[in-house]
């Protein structure tokens, strides 16, 4: 390891990248702590291909109340396909799933310049990723799987829960795991609190940090994968390199099969209905996206079991921290996100904590996943902002519950404190 390697993650405090917006500052940082001798740097031949030949992952996705998808990334086409799964609880049937390896072929190499012994490069070359869709589960359970390649191999995921149970998710956003040590001391405090699934509010992985590539993301993020199933939304940082978000984002995250587009999409548990936006696309009413999410608001009020409808977006309706609000579309969405029974709205990409209450709907701002903290008050005169309840630079998760009484949520932080609790009474 070269000396100038070791100080480089000092250099990175006050880099302006924590706004999730620009990176050419950081760019430029970059290269000027770069050595000028290029020559030194040999090319990175990323991460070794192991024995079990199962190179990304697994996580889990696509969950619905009797299925889900167990996805992982192989290295080599003969990694042996399938996994064991039985009930967390105990249960008797041990079932192996087949799988298909489908050859999918990345051109770029991407290299965590200020950062590669702790994240190897992610490499041109084929790989194979393996989807095992397991179906005829039992609703409200939680499964732990161990994969055929290697049992060492594990995780666990949860189907959605039948009308009326208790559903229990962890929302966080903006991970940046390899920027530090904040995500992995976020993670030991808030995965044991037993979530069923995973709410990212996007920015998942940050090339532009410099720290960090997908090769090095997934042994960090590993607890949480192995929590239950990441239903992500999508923010700006998915789409980093021009081919970041297809090669990387969509190939990991991506569900054809979701009800939306591949990008934005919705699901449920326990008549919760969780709409996720696209915010790197338009919004509005009016727009693709947001006819769909209106007649998507208003189909689901009509079905059996209905309790309430959740928004889930990166770019936040409403902040008064370092960056832009869609002010706009909140106002626009106000009246129907009340007819069709919206109470809770979840936000990322400020890098802090914020909730407001604002005529009935509590909207959170949950970016403190370990991207750099930003300034939660840089757009403190925003009128809205004496609606701002709490708020605070700090990282941290939201594990929230939801059941007959209301959605509880408790929000943690990496010493594993408490700094905030609410609930929002079901519509
Ligand atoms: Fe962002």
């Amino acid at each position: 390891m070269r000396s100038w390697i070791a100080g480089l993650p000092l250099l990175l405090v006050g880099l302006p990248f924590a706004a999730c917006s620009s990176s050419k500052s950081a760019a430029d940082a970059a290269d000027a702590a770069a050595p000028d001798d290029d020559s030194a740097a040999p090319e990175n031949p990323g991460p070794p291909c192991p024995a079990s030949g199962v190179a990304k992952g697994p996580l889990s996705l696509a969950m619905t109340r009797t299925s889900v998808i167990v996805r992982w990334e192989a290295c080599r086409a003969d990694a042996t396909p399938g996994l064991v799964y039985r009930p967390e609880s105990g249960g008797a049937a041990d079932t192996a799933i087949a799988t298909v390896a489908k050859p999918f072929v990345l051109k770029e190499r991407h290299t965590a310049v200020l950062g590669p012994q702790r994240s190897p490069d992610d490499v041109p070359g084929t790989v194979y990723m393996h989807d095992a869709a397991i179906s005829g589960l039992t609703p409200g359970t939680c499964y732990r799987y161990e994969l055929a390649a290697d049992r060492t191999i594990a995780g666990r995921f949860c189907t959605s829960q039948p009308d009326g149970g208790k559903v229990h998710f962890l929302a966080i956003g903006d991970t940046n795991p390899l920027l530090g040590d904040a995500t992995s001391k976020l993670l030991a405090k808030v995965v044991p609190m037993g979530a069923d699934f995973v709410v990212h509010g996007g920015d998942i992985q940050y090339y532009d940090s410099h720290l960090e590539t997908w090769a090095g993301w997934f042994p960090s993020m590993q607890p949480l994968l192995a929590l239950g199933a990441m239903q992500p939304a999508l923010g700006n940082h998915e789409h980093e390199t021009d081919d970041e978000l297809d090669d990387y984002s969509l190939r990991f995250f991506g569900h054809p099969d979701f009800g939306g587009d591949t990008m934005w999409y919705r699901y449920e548990s326990g008549g919760i209905w969780f709409h996720v936006l696209d915010t790197e696309e338009p919004i509005e009413p009016g727009t693709p996206q947001g006819t769909w999410l209106t007649a998507g608001l208003a189909e689901v009020a009509t079905k059996p079991g209905f309790r309430a409808s959740i928004l889930v977006m990166h770019r936040p309706l409403v902040t008064c921290g370092d960056n832009a609000e869609n002010d706009g579309a909140r106002k626009a969405y106000a009246s129907t996100l009340a007819q069709y029974k919206v109470p809770f709205v979840i936000q990322a990409h400020i890098h802090g904590y914020e909730r407001f209450e604002i005529d009935g709907i509590t909207y959170v701002t949950t970016g403190g996943g370990g991207g750099l903290i930003g300034d939660m008050n840089a757009n403190i005169s925003r009128a809205e902002c004496g609606m701002r309840k709490v708020s605070g630079g700090f990282f941290h998760a939201m594990d929230v519950v939801i059941d007959g009484t209301g959605i509880h949520a408790t929000v943690i932080d990496d010493a594993g404190a408490t700094r905030d609790t609410f609930t929002v009474a079901m519509p």
